[in-house]
């Protein structure tokens, strides 16, 4: 059976990615199932450019069409920061929450953009790439348990909950990643089958 490989070992982002599926028919498997792949260094200047380093790595590694997204959080108040250095900000997740809060403490802006790209890659080259956003504002404090990361502090536009309170339904629905795999999903629907008898 063909597969497709998505290039984190984030359980999250696979059951995320998992749903974000649905009912195309092919077999997902992530770096948990190719547990010697090598660290690759994220050093791209770009959400699209990190996503793509994945992307083309895990590919030729995997020897099968590989998906890999880069995604974080940008601040306007913070001129985008954390940005692509979003899990780099601080060591867990509760001190990136606690720092982000501080930083905007005082601050009237509290506006922010979640961003996803994703890169497709097959045979070390990169077929195609794609990006989400979705906008919000930083709570004042921390509300929710759902989700990871930065959810729960992130309330997405037209909505009184944070990610962190919102049914993952919802969120999977129309997060940044949701988004970009959108246009993604057309895009391997149709590639999938051309590339289907070479792997
Ligand atoms: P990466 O895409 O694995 O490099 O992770 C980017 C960082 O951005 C993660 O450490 C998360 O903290 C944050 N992030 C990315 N997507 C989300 C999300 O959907 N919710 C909350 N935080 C996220």
């Amino acid at each position: 059976m063909s597969f497709i490989v998505v290039a984190t070992a984030n359980k999250h982002k696979v059951d995320e990615y998992k749903k974000l599926l649905g009912d195309i028919e092919v077999d997902l498997k992530s770096l948990a199932d190719f547990p010697n792949f090598p660290e690759v260094e994220e050093n791209g200047k770009s959400f699209k450019e990190n996503a793509s380093i994945k992307a083309v790595a895990a590919s030729k590694y995997c020897q099968a069409p590989a998906f890999a997204d880069d995604s974080g959080l940008e601040v306007e108040a913070l001129d985008g920061r954390p940005g692509i250095y979003s899990s780099r900000y601080a060591a867990t997740d509760g001190e990136r929450i606690a720092k982000l809060l501080s930083e905007l403490e005082g601050k009237e802006n509290r506006r922010a953009r979640f961003v996803c790209a994703i890169a497709i890659a097959f045979n070390g080259e990169v077929l195609e790439t794609f990006e989400g956003t979705v906008e919000g504002t930083i709570t004042l404090a921390p509300r929710g348990d759902g989700g990871f990361g930065y959810d729960p502090v992130f309330q997405p536009d037209g909505y009184d909950q944070t990610f962190g309170e919102l049914p993952a339904e919802v969120k999977n629905s129309i997060s940044h990643r949701a988004r970009a795999f959108a246009s993604a999903v057309e895009f391997v629907e149709d590639e999938l089958s051309l590339l289907g008898d070479t792997f």
